[in-house]
């Protein structure tokens, strides 16, 4: 019996593991077959005679066989073993292809078809020269034998790239480009105008590059923080360069939908040209990140601006879509303004969110009059949606669900699974990236459909796409990193009806080999490992060592500093002293090094590896967790991910150490950061009690918020507190920052960690 079950594992994994099993995204049918088809220069491309989109695919096969060293091969409309067909029966974009050792046949009814089955037959191959434009030895490619029927699941799957807070050249566009559309993507939208930067020449409004595509200098490290770089930052793109990428594009089946964003993200726009404003006084080209509330005013004279800039950017993108923001506009300035007071009078709106849709719908009119669909992000629902608006949903899938319960097309890009600038692994171990974490596995687990839309409001959800915003994504190596590979994950979402996380990792592993040889460096971030400490008892402590990846080992050395420190393998939890070190690395089976060297230092305490319970814990960096203030890791000055984050009220937490204990101190470490509101409380109290009812008080005072330094780490002591099971602390928050803070709520935040009570 036990023979046998090993003899159809056997057969199971011969037959799952085909090369139709490497392809990413996943195709709908595919079948592996005997064999395969050995490629030589003496074969020759057949294609039906006047097929324009036949030949236009089969030159592109010859260039990437060209590029990579393998010889020419010649095109003929009567014979030949590489056969291009068409079936007109097929859906767009649908193709089959079908390889034996007698050939190859690439069947579809569109260019999207025939370039599809080309992306396949590439990705059947396993060898890697396929991809080197830089080595060029001359080699055969071997592609095995299949079946393949495939389709997408959605017409619409684009990846957004931010050029306005960092520019990005037109080389690094078109790169994209390429490996977007091996991929499948087919839609490209390119956010070019906001606070930040204006990055597209418009002739009639000259100003909007001179002045618009420049910032003096750039603020440093995270957003809320009030340090520059002192460095003046520019970049457009002129018509001309406009053109060659929509060009570009075209020929990988990608059509360029560009973003021009409107009422809102326009502080470029309105540095150019002050009178856009509601408020004409002289202005800059916005140096940090964030919400802006100068927003576009809706005049004649704004209306004008965008029908003219509107106008030359139709003349050079044909796509169907226009999308033009909408997001992120605050209504202050609306309020303030006796012009927009009287127009909500006058057109009979009821406030100033019905004055965005007024806006929205007035350039709605105005693109739809010249044949082409505005799409906006969700804000566009505020207000009342205008009639032929397209729905890109970010803030979470509700506006999506809304926008397609009432009948107007989708294209779900949610925040929580799409946001390609988040950070995807433990922030501590990542590039600076925006706060909030995405791992692979969540990009994974997107199904763009709501299981909560009825089945005829189902089809409303056109598509999915992944947001790269690029505040912190300095250029294109930062960029590859982010894009990649959670990029791949959202291809499949986009693509694929049928997924598997286990098998898109296992195909993975071939296509970090791909990326590779198209010089993209992809974040290797899950297979970082996880640390996590846990207590068995009172004192004792131990840390489990995990990577996401459990095909992975993991190594480990407590030396500090050594060049070539001892490793050990790790088997199991790993006792923690008072005090420890440890750095960990992944490998493989074969001992290669797999993703990144990670190392932290743990500091136990007799609360250590116990939760706490909080009301208003920032889910941001470690406040995620309910170990975040006994985790043994101590916030550290330079690393904002290793604080909890308290929102903007008052601190309130407590802690049942599950015995009594008589500890000689408690200890507790604050954060103050002047340039980011980040205040100490300006009081603190902390009780304990043995029996969770009565409470002690054993700390009382007001805490004070030195202004200098700018930034240190402040610590409450309480030495001899007495024998207590459970521990209380309150805080209060500093409250309204009267000073020139820069923070959206303008209230302070309170940060700390780490609690220890030795
Ligand atoms: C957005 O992230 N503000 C669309």
């Amino acid at each position: 019996m036990r023979v046998l079950i090993i003899t159809l594992a056997t057969l199971f994994t011969n037959f799952v593991y085909g090369q139709t099993n490497n392809i990413i995204p996943k195709p709908a049918f595919a079948d592996d077959l005997p064999g395969g088809f050995t490629l030589r220069e003496s074969e020759v491309i057949r294609l039906e005679p006047g097929d324009s989109l036949q030949r236009a695919v089969a030159t592109q096969f010859l260039h990437r066989l060209a590029a990579s060293g393998f010889g020419s091969m010649r095109v003929s409309n009567q014979n030949g073993r590489i056969i291009f067909t068409k079936d007109s029966s097929l859906p767009p974009e649908a193709y089959r292809l079908r390889v034996d050792p007698s050939g190859i046949e690439l069947t579809a009814s569109s260019f999207g078809g025939y370039f599809y089955a080309l992306q396949s037959l590439w990705q059947l191959s396993s060898d890697l020269r396929l991809y080197d434009s830089v080595s060029r030895k001359k080699y055969t490619p071997f592609f095995k034998s299949c079946s393949i029927s495939d389709q997408p699941r959605f017409g619409y799957r684009g990846i957004m790239l931010d050029a306005a807070r960092h520019f990005f050249p037109v080389w690094y566009v078109k790169k994209l480009l390429r490996v977007m559309s091996f991929y499948k993507y087919n839609r490209f939208h390119w956010h070019l105008t906001d606070d930040q930067g204006w990055r597209i020449e418009i002739k009639k409004y000259p100003l909007l590059t001179a002045v618009g595509a420049t910032r003096k200098e750039t603020a440093k490290g995270y957003y809320s923080f009030h340090e520059f770089d002192g460095q003046p930052y520019s970049g457009y793109y002129t018509q001309e360069q406009i053109r060659e990428v929509v060009a570009y594009a075209k020929q990988l089946n990608i059509e360029v939908i560009p973003e021009i964003e409107m009422p809102g993200h326009s502080l470029a726009a309105i540095a150019a040209y002050p009178a856009l404003s509601c408020d004409p006084s002289p202005t800059e080209v916005k140096t940090t990140w964030g919400v802006e509330t100068n927003i576009l005013c809706p005049t004649k004279y704004t209306f004008r601006f965008l029908e003219d800039v509107l106008t030359e950017v139709m003349a050079l993108f044909p796509s169907r879509y226009i999308h033009v923001g909408g997001d992120e506009a605050p209504k202050l300035a609306w309020q303030k303004s006796a012009f927009c007071q009287s127009l909500i009078k006058e057109k009979g709106l009821k406030d100033e969110h019905e004055l965005q849709s007024y806006f929205i719908k007035h350039i709605d009119s105005f693109l739809t009059s010249k044949g082409r669909r505005l799409i906006g992000w969700d804000e566009i629902l505020e207000g009342g949606l205008s009639a032929g608006a397209t729905v890109m949903s970010w803030r979470g899938t509700k506006g999506g669900i809304e926008a397609a319960k009432m009948k107007h097309d989708v294209i779900m890009s949610p925040y929580t699974y799409c946001y390609l600038d988040y950070a995807q692994g433990y922030m501590m171990d990542e590039p600076l990236s925006y706060r909030d974490m995405l791992p692979l596995d969540s990009v994974y687990a997107f199904d763009p459909v709501p299981a909560t839309l009825a089945p005829d409001e189902r089809r409303f959800i056109k598509g999915v796409q992944g947001n790269l915003w690029s505040e912190y994504v300095s250029g294109p190596t930062a960029a590859d990193y982010q894009l990649f590979p959670r990029a791949l994950a959202l291809a499949e979402n986009g693509w694929s009806e049928q997924k598997s996380y286990p098998d898109f990792l296992r195909r993975l592993k071939y296509h970090f080999g791909v990326l590779a040889k198209q010089g993209i460096k992809a974040s290797t971030a899950y297979y970082d490992v996880q640390y996590e400490v846990k207590r068995r008892s009172m004192g004792k402590y131990f840390l489990s060592l995990k990577s996401k990846d459990s095909s992975l080992l993991i190594r480990y050395s407590d030396q500090v500093n050594a060049k070539s420190p001892q490793w050990q393998y790790y088997k199991s939890p790993i006792a923690l002293s008072e005090n420890s070190f440890i750095q960990v690395q992944p490998v493989s089976n074969s001992g290669a090094i797999m993703g990144k060297l990670t190392s932290r230092v743990f500091e136990t305490s007799l609360l250590t590896g116990l939760p706490y319970q909080a009301e208003d814990v920032s889910k941001r960096y470690n406040g995620g967790s309910d170990y975040g203030l006994t985790n043994g890791i101590r916030g550290q000055i330079d690393n904002e991910f290793t604080w909890v984050a308290i929102g903007t009220d008052n601190l309130q937490f407590s802690i049942d150490a599950r015995e009594q204990i008589s500890p000689e101190q408690i200890q507790i470490n604050f954060l103050k950061w002047q340039s980011g509101g980040i205040l100490l409380p300006t009081q603190l109290k902390i009780e304990v009690s043995a029996d969770g009812k009565t409470y002690r008080t054993v700390y009382l005072a007001p805490l004070e918020n030195r202004l200098y330094p700018a930034k240190y780490i402040y610590t409450v002591s309480v030495d001899n507190p007495g024998t207590f099971r459970y521990l209380k602390v309150f805080g209060k928050n500093y409250g309204k920052l009267d000073t020139n803070y820069y923070n959206q709520s303008n209230r302070s935040s309170i940060w700390l960690d780490e609690v220890f009570v030795k």
